[in-house]
């Protein structure tokens, strides 16, 4: 990978707060010439401190009473699992609620699962480990801090899928009204999401990550960490299942076609189809994992079901990401929101396609 495109962080004279926080935690200061960012939506500063602590510190990004819940998910979910034997995380170091901060011990060198899949370097025993771990934790009790927050998951967003506000409409860019109008033009879907967050909600619920993306994932020094907790809740446990699963199969639509390369809808649809083939070890190998940890999940039969249709919401979540940087979406983009649609709408069909087949 190329290492010329850097983010610059923000300079620390203009947060005050950030050296506040390592100071408050007794971590040592942050030496702006030592110090450098992540991409990623939040502001970030990594680097080692005068006394010698590898910190990341992050700031979390939305309204106030969201930010604080933020952090104090994280805080919880730090110390829950703080040396805990099979889950791996960034140590926790600490928090500012009302700036959002968060601080981690950084893992230097670490390489993301995004970077380790687009290198071919991700591996079927670090797909099993993942499941490993997510299943351990969903057989954890809720810290007190997060079996509380009632808040819905930002995600599916239940409360826009009839429809937008005028504020939200005129904040959107073309490529993310499309995106909307795919799923407000389509009353089926629309309501095959809005089942799923009600089953989720009536449903068996357990100690969820919320956010399970690939670039959630890092390895460092051969062992793979589970980050970023700030959406931790009691909640569907396909959900995490269904988004691991829909990041693989994301990557095979995506991967099986140049963006606009001209295929018909039918085409891509076949060609990711193969593609994923290639890919699904990936998911049976992490399946494979989960049900080692967590043998009673065998008895909720349909959770391999709501995990597809997790996963189906995933592709259309993950437009949802992209449109966001873009005009207009591409004919590649639909694809990948049509099979997301047909995952929703048919998720029983395809269990054993996506690799959450019986018999693991
Ligand atoms: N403790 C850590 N040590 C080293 N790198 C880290 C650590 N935590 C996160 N990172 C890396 O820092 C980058 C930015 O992380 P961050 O979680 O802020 O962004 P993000 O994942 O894009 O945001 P979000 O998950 O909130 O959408 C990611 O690439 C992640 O791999
Ligand atoms: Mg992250």
């Amino acid at each position: 990978m190329g290492e010329a495109l850097k983010p610059v962080p923000v300079p620390l004279g203009q947060v005050p707060e950030v050296a506040a926080l390592l100071t408050r935690l007794g971590l040592g200061a942050l030496r702006q010439d030592a110090v450098s960012a992540f991409f990623g939506r939040n502001d970030t500063w990594a680097g080692v401190t005068d006394t010698g602590m590898p910190v990341f510190v992050k700031r979390t990004l939305g309204e106030a009473g969201q930010v604080r819940r933020m952090v104090g998910r994280t805080r919880a979910m730090g110390v829950a699992l703080d040396g805990h034997p099979v889950i791996h995380t960034p140590r926790f170091l600490g928090g500012d609620d009302d700036m959002g901060l968060l601080a981690f011990t950084l893992l230097e060198e670490a390489r993301s699962g995004v970077d380790l899949a687009e290198d071919g370097d991700f591996t079927w025993d670090l797909a099993h480990a993942a499941g490993t771990q997510v299943g351990t934790l969903h057989d954890l009790p809720a810290p007190e801090a997060v079996a509380a927050d009632d808040s819905a998951p930002p995600m599916p967003p239940r409360d826009r899928l009839a429809a937008l506000t005028l504020e939200e409409y005129t904040a959107a860019g073309g490529a993310e009204l499309e995106t909307w109008a795919i799923l407000h033009d389509d009353p089926v879907v629309t309501r095959a999401i809005d089942d799923l967050c009600e089953r989720e909600r009536r449903g068996p619920r357990v100690l969820a990550h919320g956010d399970l993306r690939l670039d959630q994932l890092l390895h460092h020094d051969g062992v793979l960490y589970l980050t970023d907790w700030e959406e931790a809740r009691l909640a569907d446990a396909a959900r995490d299942v269904g988004a691991f699963a829909g990041e693989w199969l994301y990557r095979g639509v995506l991967g099986m076609a140049g963006p606009d390369d001209g295929l018909n809808d039918r085409e891509v649809i076949a060609a990711g189809a193969r593609r994923f083939e290639e890919l699904r070890p990936y998911v049976e190998a992490f399946w494979t994992g989960y049900l080692e940890a967590r043998p009673a999940a065998r008895d909720d039969h349909e959770l391999p079901v709501r995990a597809v249709a997790f996963a189906g919401w995933h592709l259309i979540d993950r437009i949802m990401v992209t449109a966001h940087q873009r005009g207009r979406l591409s004919a590649l983009q639909r694809a990948v929101a049509g099979v997301g649609r047909t995952a929703l709408l048919r998720p029983a069909d395809l269990t054993a396609t996506l690799g959450l087949g019986e018999g693991r």
